[in-house]
């Protein structure tokens, strides 16, 4: 536990203990940075944060997951080029200090169990604890909404990589058994209680999203040149959000084809989103699984973002019984699929789809049977 890390290295327990979750995505992939629909749900994997005040203004932070420290001043917050794991939290700091809140140096102990670069939005969870540490030690009252936003600018402009808005906000916003459905373009949200008798199946495929950040970059560039062109034709479109179907419909016949299938994906996995969430307010999981299916399909033919691994491990998965849905999830190129299954049959799910993955691929799968847990800053 972190806070016997903290105990061991300082001699007294932590005053602060705070804990950000790490998310799956049920459906709803590459549609956030378009303004669109999602409904992920934070997992009951996370990164906790343990620490105490200072009386000066330097901030000493040991990684338990690297298993080394550094220390900053608050008043000249730079970005490291060693020990990077540091910059979410020097980013999260400097933001609030240019936001006008005072900090005070502090002593930090962090490290969780959401894998790195597994597409579980580790990133996001050690940002929003980051930042749901800070507002607990000193009182700061921050808006969960505010929280989310300063997380996604951390990684935006202090790390340096491109995302949308989902990770952070179900990091801090998460509800236990519950996913949330989140409008990105207003972030209105709303939780959607998930069935007990049903698991959400992670399935980790051991690759690394060699690709992701690059290819991710190509994917948000060509959506803004998808609506740029649909709007030189006259329609009143801000964002793939604000494309119809009808629309993109009678886009086949002359946007670049490329393009025609990128804003095809988002602008049928927005369609797709909204059902979803009617579905399982209903409790109609079987739709919800179809749902889940089509969307994998989406995202491997129009969005080209899956890999051979992902669709091993989707296949087999849909060969189980008990198995309702399964899709990647995540950015893609490697990470982790998502798959919904009948709570009696999660157990043999499991076996059969690690024992699969080793036979076709040679690789060893990790399969996470996921509770849906609370996020950072949702009060109880
Ligand atoms: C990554 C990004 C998110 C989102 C997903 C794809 O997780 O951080 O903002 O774009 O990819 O849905």
């Amino acid at each position: 536990m972190i806070e016997d890390v903290f105990q061991q290295m300082y001699g007294a327990p932590p005053e602060v203990v705070v804990r950000a979750p790490g998310r799956v995505n049920l459906i709803g992939e590459h549609t956030d940075y378009n303004d669109g629909f999602v409904l992920p749900a934070a997992i009951d994997r996370a990164i906790t944060y343990a620490g105490r005040r200072r009386t000066d203004r330097r901030v000493c932070v040991y990684s338990d997951d690297f298993k080394a420290s550094v220390e900053f001043d608050l008043d000249d917050i730079q970005k490291a080029r060693e020990h990077t794991w540091s910059n979410f939290l020097r980013g999260v700091s400097k933001f609030l200090e240019a936001d006008g809140h005072r900090l005070t140096g502090a002593d930090i102990v962090f490290g969780g169990d959401v894998p790195r670069e597994a597409g579980l939005s580790s990133s996001a969870a050690v940002e929003v604890g980051a930042a749901a540490f800070w507002n607990k030690m000193l009182g700061l009252e921050l808006d969960p909404v505010y929280v989310v936003k300063l997380s996604r600018r951390t990684e935006n402009e202090f790390v340096g990589v491109p995302c949308g808005i989902m990770d952070q906000f179900i990091s801090a916003l998460g509800r236990r058994d519950h996913a949330l459905f989140l409008d990105c373009r207003d972030l209105t949200y709303r939780h959607v209680p998930l069935r007990s008798d049903v698991k959400i199946v992670v399935c980790n495929s051991g690759v690394k999203r060699a690709l992701a950040q690059s290819e991710y970059e190509v994917r948000l560039k060509q959506c803004r040149e998808a609506v740029k062109r649909i709007a030189a034709r006259g329609r009143a479109v801000k964002s793939l959000r604000d494309v119809q179907p009808s629309d993109i419909e009678a886009a086949r016949g002359w946007l670049d084809n490329v393009l025609w299938r990128r804003a095809h994906h988002v602008v049928s996995e927005n369609e797709r989103t909204l059902e979803a969430v009617t579905v399982l307010q209903a409790g109609n999981l079987e739709r919800f699984g179809e749902l889940m299916n089509q969307s994998h399909e989406s995202l491997r033919e129009d969005y080209e973002v899956s890999s051979k691994e992902l669709d091993v491990l989707v296949g087999l998965a849909r060969q189980q019984s008990g198995v309702l849905g399964a899709r990647m999830t995540g950015a893609g190129f490697g990470g982790c699929t998502v798959n919904l299954v009948r709570a009696e049959a999660a157990g043999n799910f499991a076996q059969a789809v690690a024992e699969g993955y080793e036979r076709a691929l040679g690789l060893k799968a990790e399969i996470y049977v996921c509770q849906a847990s609370d996020g950072a800053l949702i009060s109880q």
